[in-house]
């Protein structure tokens, strides 16, 4: 597996494959990688010949009270997972390589889609996240690029942005996964005492609650469902930031529940802010 810490080193080793008629994945992710980040990568292995997987924290996209600093990291352990993967080659450059010594000073403004839900809480997000997947994705010139289903509004909004520029990559969304007992991964899981873990498991079972009433017709209406969603996790979680359901990729508001719908929410447990969805199929 090729370690290639500058963009020109990453840009020159995807364009070697390209030139030999190889096609490219790419998985864009911040490291202190879990089984979801695992699942990325076998997702992309079957979609192109070669993949990249870029470890990067990606400094423009945290706010300013929010755990840049703080946020888990351990390259060592990723790289030699992702190594055991059979990942071709692993992008992991600075924050100085990425955005120069100056910083970036030119980024995308936010849309309808990027300033609701996560962006509400979070302003200027979703303008670093698609700053930095663009510039990943001139870098690397994937054909393919593969994103977890889990962050269903970045998903959301990097499709928006790659439709609205033209960016010749193709997205793939790749299935939320959950621990055996239903706790959606994330690299945020690590903050959790083991009393705010056991309280955060409401999340899952709040969304599996929902996705149940809906398939046996005892409730269709998204604004009872939000409101029964909302009820069961404020018992469990220190705040809740949001409880919606929408279609998946306008992220507009529905009034029925159907295939396609994106029940999203956002809660709190201690300082630690966790996201969960479920699509309904
Ligand atoms: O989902 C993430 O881990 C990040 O937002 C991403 C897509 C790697 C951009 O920094």
């Amino acid at each position: 597996m090729k370690i290639l810490r500058t963009k020109k080193a990453a840009s020159a080793t995807s364009a070697a494959w390209r030139r030999d008629g190889q096609s490219v994945a790419l998985v864009p992710t911040m490291g202190y990688l879990h089984d979801g980040h695992l699942s990325l990568v076998r997702i992309a292995k079957k979609r192109a010949d070669r993949v990249v997987v870029s470890v990067f924290v990606n400094p423009t996209q945290f706010g300013p009270n929010e755990d840049f600093e703080r946020y888990p990291r351990d390259e060592k352990r990723d790289f030699a997972l992702l190594r055991k993967a059979g990942v071709d080659a692993v992008f992991a450059p600075t924050p100085e390589e990425m955005y120069g010594r100056e910083g970036a000073t030119v980024s995308l403004s936010e849309s309808a889609l990027s300033t609701v839900m996560c962006g509400a809480q979070r302003p200027g997000h979703f303008a670093g996240v698609m700053q930095v997947c663009l510039k990943l994705f001139n870098i690397v010139r994937p054909d393919v690029a593969v994103f977890g289903e889990k962050d269903a509004q970045q998903l959301a909004v990097l499709r928006r942005m790659a439709r609205d520029l033209d960016v010749p990559v193709k997205l793939v969304g790749a299935p939320l996964v959950r621990e055996g007992d239903g706790l959606a991964l994330s690299s945020r899981n690590t903050y959790l005492s083991p009393e705010e873990r056991k309280r955060a498991l409401a999340l899952s079972s709040a969304l599996a609650t929902a996705e149940n009433d809906w398939r046996e017709g005892r409730c269709d209406d998204a604004r009872r469902a939000v409101a029964s969603i909302r009820r069961r996790i404020a018992k469990a979680a220190d705040s809740v930031d949001y409880v919606v359901a929408v279609d998946k990729d306008t992220l507009e508001p529905v009034e029925r529940l159907r295939p396609g719908v994106l029940i999203a929410l956002a809660a709190r447990f201690g300082k630690t802010r966790l996201i969960d969805n479920h699509i309904l199929r």
